[in-house]
């Protein structure tokens, strides 16, 4: 930042300076931009380089959309109870060979499917099955809608159930979904959430609908199987089918 004062009555003597200045130090005139400022009596004539201007505006929205986006994260964890932590490589892993074991084909969701990563991988791998995931973080929502995206433009999906796009994110209340739409639900969730959904399951679903649950356990219900996956945390998947 190049600054000149003088007294407002010599306003074009001290632009005449300022580019004398300029072009002392060898530097392009196109590159600035030059200000005149009033202040009290007095006329502050100055050059700002254009570029470093540009450059400090664009790393302040950066910063301001990051620090948005964080906090909305952050928000939606508190109130939920639970961050958008993906399940692991290993887990994802486990949960598709209990689909393919358990031989069906229909509609799967994924209650609370933060960043959509479980949900993606259950697409690429289990043929024959439409993938929904709810979800009501907005961040995790937005990434995972644009996973899929990509995904399908890459074509990476198996073929689905029904006729469409195989996976689908929206955005919603996983205590609200019409789970009776669905044929397998699968859920990575906390102890809380597993309490309410025993009573809302057990409203809704009918005789031969399925749950795969990572981590934790559904109170009063007796699982089909439990598979303790080899990952550090030995995490279990319990396997459950409506009777
Ligand atoms: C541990 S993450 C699981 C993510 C994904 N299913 C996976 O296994 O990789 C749990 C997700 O549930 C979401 N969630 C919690 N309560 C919810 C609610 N009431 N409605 C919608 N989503 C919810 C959270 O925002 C979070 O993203």
């Amino acid at each position: 930042m190049l600054l000149i004062n003088g007294d407002i009555g010599q306003k074009a003597g001290l632009f005449d300076q300022m580019k004398a200045v300029l072009s002392l130090r060898g530097i392009k005139k196109s590159k600035f931009v030059l200000q005149a400022v009033r202040s009290g009596g007095r006329l502050e004539i100055g050059g700002r380089n254009m570029a470093a201007e540009i450059y400090r505006m664009v790393s302040f929205l950066f910063a301001a959309a990051v620090f948005l986006a964080v906090l909305s994260i952050v928000y939606a964890s508190w109130r939920n109870g639970i961050t958008p932590m993906p399940a692991s490589r290993l887990v994802r892993r486990e949960v598709s060979n209990e689909i393919h074991r358990l031989n069906k084909q229909g509609s799967l969701a994924d209650a609370g499917s933060g960043w959509g990563t479980l949900a993606l991988h259950l697409a690429k791998r289990c043929t024959g099955w439409r993938i929904i995931g709810i979800e009501n973080s907005v961040i995790p929502l937005a990434v995972s809608k644009l996973l899929a995206r990509l995904a399908l433009r890459k074509d990476q999906f198996v073929a689905s159930a029904e006729p469409g796009n195989p996976i689908s994110f929206i955005r919603g209340n996983l205590y609200k979904y019409p789970y009776e739409t669905v044929d397998l639900i699968v859920c990575y969730l906390f102890p809380g959430a597993m309490r309410r959904l025993s009573g809302i399951f057990r409203d809704r679903l009918t005789p031969g609908q399925c749950i795969i649950s990572i981590c934790f356990a559904l109170p009063g219900w007796e699982p089909d199987r439990v598979i303790t996956c080899r990952d550090l945390y030995r995490t279990p998947v319990y396997v459950y089918t409506v009777k």
